[in-house]
């Protein structure tokens, strides 16, 4: 089937269920599936899109966390999916980041930090890039879910109680926030998954403010010093702008940190004339660079493989046969704890 009949095909089906069934797409997919999709936004933007939906059925293109997160959404007040459901039409795209934590483990370092040390309430803060698992271990023990976006104020926000955080999977978000929030480097101390104790001393513990998971984003995590000297180099005067999923050392050199919505937001509002060195995943930045102005340079391109398994051919695949192995459903017992900590954050 040539491209454009997938296209007519995929139209010809989804008009028969109407808004009963919607397509979402996230930032990085490809520009092929981006054009399939009735919305295209960052993780939260698509959660809030579908829990906010009637629809029936929601296509996810994107990864497994975010068609997790949608379906923790769409539940009703008992956690029970009343007919509606969520499809992933490439079941195997996960993210690398999310798997580098897990309910168990994250349960077992939450109860080693509090009985060691029990000077301030210690709550747990996990990034949406994460397992439905680990929301739910976050939100049985009060603590909230947050994004790229809106860490900095989730942070905060327990930071001002006078709370300790514990904050997984992301080690640099978490970093780079206390890092804007004003804090030294030795109120962030790193739990280490493979080390008895996380490899922290109680005195660690004591004088750090935040917990970070050793987790991070295989992609964004490879960004350099080295790269932004050669894009500096290469792009005189242009502005840098770098997803806070970087390391600190390599963050702090950027004119801005945002998320993938502040990185579009900046562009949008920006004059024609300036050149932005844009360090986030390719795709996007591809899709960014086609516009005429303001000018669009990838700082190195990186491509995160996961978010570009999912093909037009699959999103076809979906609408014409609802394979069973393309639903998400998060198991039930996880629903309203993992639902607790997106809850928090929406509020905050
Ligand atoms: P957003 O929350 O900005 O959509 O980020 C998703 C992601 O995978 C970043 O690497
Ligand atoms: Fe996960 Fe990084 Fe890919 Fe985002 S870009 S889905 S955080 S591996």
């Amino acid at each position: 089937m040539s491209n454009l009949t997938v296209r007519e095909e995929i139209d010809r089906l989804r008009e028969t269920w109407g808004k009963r069934l919607l397509i979402l797409g996230h930032h990085y997919q490809d520009s092929d599936v981006v054009a399939c999709c009735d919305a295209v936004g960052d993780s939260l933007e698509l959660s809030r899109l579908a829990a906010a939906s009637d629809a029936e059925r929601i296509i996810f293109c994107g990864v497994r966390f975010m068609a997790e997160t949608a379906d923790i959404l769409i539940r009703d007040a008992e956690g029970k999916s009343c007919g509606r459901s969520v499809w992933q039409p490439a079941p195997e795209a996960g993210c690398p980041m999310a798997d580098m934590a897990d309910g168990k483990t994250l349960e077992a370092a939450w109860q080693n930090l509090t009985h060691r040390v029990d000077d301030r309430p210690l709550t747990p803060i996990v990034y949406v890039n994460s397992n439905a698992e680990v929301k739910a271990t976050c939100g049985k023990h009060g603590g909230s879910a947050c994004t790229s976006g809106n860490g900095l104020r989730v942070v905060k926000h327990f930071l001002d109680l006078g709370h300790r955080i514990l904050f997984a999977p992301d080690q640099h978000l978490c970093t780079n926030i206390m890092r804007e929030l004003g804090y030294p480097t030795t109120a962030v101390a790193t739990w280490h998954r493979d080390l008895p104790d996380g490899g922290l001393t109680t005195e660690e513990i004591r004088a750090a403010r935040l917990i970070a998971w050793d987790g991070c984003c295989p992609i964004h995590a490879s960004y350099t010093i080295g790269d932004v000297a050669a894009a500096r180099a290469a792009y005189p005067g242009a502005e840098l702008l770098i997803h806070p999923e970087a390391p600190a050392a390599v963050a702090a050199l950027a004119d801005q940190t945002g998320s993938t919505k502040g990185i579009i937001d900046t562009i949008a509002r920006a004059e024609p004339d300036q050149t932005f060195i844009v360090g986030t995943e390719e795709h996007l930045v591809r899709r960014l660079a086609r516009r005429k102005e303001p000018k669009i340079v990838s700082l190195r391109p990186i491509i995160c493989e996961d978010m570009g398994l999912t093909t037009p051919e699959q999103i076809l695949h979906v609408l014409q046969t609802w394979d069973e192995s393309c639903r998400v459903k998060v198991q039930d017992d996880l629903v309203l704890d993992a639902r607790a900590s997106v809850e928090r954050m929406l509020a905050l």
